[in-house]
């Protein structure tokens, strides 16, 4: 019988394409627990809902009464992208940050263990080790030093993950992935909030001088880079996950209006975010060397593939800035 893989946080921008790159290549089971926050969009899977190795709960993975109940099927593998993800909103209102990315994953890990699950992967972020100067890269080794509540909670859940293979043997791994793009992202984040404030003829917000530097990967490199860890990955270890694509937020900026041929004069600065990470720069060596990772998609092609996507998917993005798509969770589980 195929294996089962609870995918957490399935609903999300990650996990979404991730159970989408799962199914197109192998034959697993997946159970998707995801909360349906304001970040979950069920719509993001309702092609595959009639796929009978694909399976959707609504459920917390800070409530263990959901977690038992998921758990009264065989689970053999969890990957856990569910969590609070964006760094504006946990600067603003943290404690859904502290239940979910920390209380959550301790659930998860409880759980795991006591079901002695084949695998854990914990999908952690770059962001664990603070912000960079003008050089250098982050490395496995590299000290964690997060600066904002996003970042601090998803620290204590990757060390707590490893704390659990350390003390009880248990088969953890982590992924910390750079800056990811591509389809199905929630328009709070700096391109897809770019692309859908240029189509819609507002201003494009940027931050403090706008050189801050991320690293960009496409998410369905991101997704391999994961399949890879999940398959080879040895126990206990840590991956960087990269494609070693720095930019400063302008040049993105810059880029999204070029693509979509938008003036220059919709860029408006703006009050720079409390404790902003100058630079984030992934070194990904390990994951190169020890799993053979390639990312595939060339940036400039996949930003061009990203806008694409925006614009073909109007009503996609629509739905989410006009709130939309949150009657249609009222409609499918208000009364659950
Ligand atoms: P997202 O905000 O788009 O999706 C998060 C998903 O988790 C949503 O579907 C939401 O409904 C669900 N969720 C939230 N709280 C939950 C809970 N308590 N129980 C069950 N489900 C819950 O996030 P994303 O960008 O897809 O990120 C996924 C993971 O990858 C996160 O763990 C994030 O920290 C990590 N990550 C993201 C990036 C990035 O660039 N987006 C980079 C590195 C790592
Ligand atoms: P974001 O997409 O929130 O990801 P993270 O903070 O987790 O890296 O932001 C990416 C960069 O873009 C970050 O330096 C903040 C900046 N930014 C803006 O300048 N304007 C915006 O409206 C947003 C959302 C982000």
């Amino acid at each position: 019988m195929a294996e089962t893989i609870l995918v957490t946080g399935g609903c999300g921008f990650i996990g979404t394409n991730f159970v989408r790159h799962m199914l197109g290549k192998y034959d697993y089971h997946i159970i998707n627990l995801d909360k349906l926050t304001y970040a979950g969009n069920l719509e993001n899977l309702q092609d595959i809902t009639g796929d009978d190795r694909y399976t959707f709960v609504k459920g917390d993975i800070a409530d263990t009464a959901d977690l038992e109940r998921v758990f009264e099927r065989t689970i053999d593998v969890i990957v856990n992208f569910a969590a609070e993800s964006h760094v504006d909103r946990s600067i603003i209102d943290p404690d859904a940050f502290i239940k979910t990315n920390i209380n959550g994953t301790f659930n998860l890990l409880e759980m795991a263990r006591k079901k002695k699950v084949r695998r854990f992967v914990q999908i952690s972020t770059d962001e664990v080790y603070g912000s960079l100067g003008a050089t250098g890269a982050f490395r496995e080794d590299t000290p964690l030093a997060p600066n904002s509540p996003y970042s601090a909670s998803k620290t204590s859940a990757d060390i707590l993950a490893i704390a659990y293979f350390k003390t009880y043997g248990m088969p953890v791994l982590v992924t910390r992935c750079s800056n990811n793009y591509g389809p199905y992202q929630f328009p709070e984040k700096l391109i897809p909030l770019m692309i859908t404030n240029a189509l819609a003829g507002m201003e494009l917000p940027v931050y403090g001088d706008g050189l801050n530097v991320r690293d960009w990967i496409h998410v369905i490199d991101h997704c391999a880079a994961i399949d890879l860890v999940l398959h080879r990955g040895e126990d206990g270890n840590v991956y960087n996950i990269g494609a070693g694509k720095e930019k400063t937020n302008i040049d993105i900026v810059r880029l999204v209006l070029e693509i979509l041929g938008r003036p220059e004069s919709l860029i408006r600065y703006v009050k720079d975010r409390p404790g902003h990470d100058r630079r984030y720069a992934i070194d990904s060596g390990k994951i190169t060397k020890n799993l053979g990772f390639r990312p595939s998609v060339d940036f400039a092609e996949g930003m061009r593939q990203t806008v694409q996507w925006y614009v073909e998917n109007k009503g996609w993005w629509e739905r989410i800035k006009t709130g939309a798509y949150l009657d249609y969770y009222e409609k499918m589980y208000g009364n659950r």
